[in-house]
């Protein structure tokens, strides 16, 4: 099996392609980084620096990188240097609102409009991104993290889409949006304090029950939510 992990430098990008280093089943791994230079590398991982919302630089990175079985999407964001996630929508901003629909909704369109000569005569083939259950419409009980939520609402849409027109055009490959449970890196470091402990995966822990996940995945179950239990969400 040859996998592109967009986001490789990322807590559970990182943590997805060092267990998949370890799969017999797995070949090659090519993954990318945008401003963390990753340090980890094994014989079957080859590292791409990438922007991932710039459509020339995915295009080139397609190219390169030939046939994929899976093509998993983990970069995301929630907030930045500047900005947290908004308590009430009289904190929205516009930058930090366009920011978030940028890095968590563009990358995973530019890979589906180039992806196609990748995926060719691959059975079982996987695209599959990591999105957030606060992502979900019906399940907002909440409110609040409103660029957040709305960004990764804006994704799912473009996956259940992007499953839909490949239904016909690339019916070997699974489109899945996966919600990985609140897993301990840099994106969640300030939002831990009220999580209980039993809640909070390792990076290596979520790596693993959604790798999971996505080896029970087959194009019949395209277009769809899932949990790192491998329960469905609603949309
Ligand atoms: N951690 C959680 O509890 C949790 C819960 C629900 C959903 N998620 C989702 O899981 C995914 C992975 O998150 P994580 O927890 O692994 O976060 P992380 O450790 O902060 O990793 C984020 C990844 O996204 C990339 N990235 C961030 N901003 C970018 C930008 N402006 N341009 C290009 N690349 C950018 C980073 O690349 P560089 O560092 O190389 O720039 C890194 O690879 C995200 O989509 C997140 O929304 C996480």
């Amino acid at each position: 099996m040859n996998v592109l992990i967009v986001g490789g430098s990322g807590g559970i990008g990182g943590a997805i392609l060092q267990a998949l280093c370890t799969d017999a089943k797995v070949s090659s791994i090519h993954a990318t980084y945008h401003a963390t230079t990753p340090t980890f590398s094994h014989h079957k991982l080859s590292w791409y620096e990438l922007d991932p919302c710039s459509d020339s630089q995915i295009k080139s990175l397609l190219n390169r990188v030939g046939q994929l079985n899976w093509c998993i999407n983990a970069v995301g964001m929630l907030h930045d240097a500047q900005h947290g996630p908004e308590k009430t929508v009289q904190r929205f901003d516009t930058e930090f609102f366009n920011i978030n629909m940028q890095v968590n909704v563009t990358p995973t369109l530019l890979l589906a409009k180039y992806i196609n000569a990748n995926f060719k005569g691959v059975a079982g083939a996987v695209f599959a991104t990591v999105s957030a259950k606060v992502g979900s419409i019906s399940d907002n009980q909440l409110g609040g993290w409103v660029s957040y939520r709305a960004s990764k609402a804006a994704l799912n849409m473009s996956l259940k889409t992007i499953a839909i027109e490949w239904q016909r055009k690339m019916p070997n490959v699974c489109v899945a949006s996966l919600h990985p449970g609140t897993t301990d890196t840099e994106l969640s470091k300030p939002f831990q304090s009220n999580v209980p402990a039993e809640k909070l995966f390792s990076p290596a822990k979520t790596a693993s029950l959604l790798i999971d996940v996505i080896e029970t995945l087959t194009p019949a179950l395209s277009g769809r939510f899932w949990s790192w239990d491998g329960s469905e969400l609603p949309w």
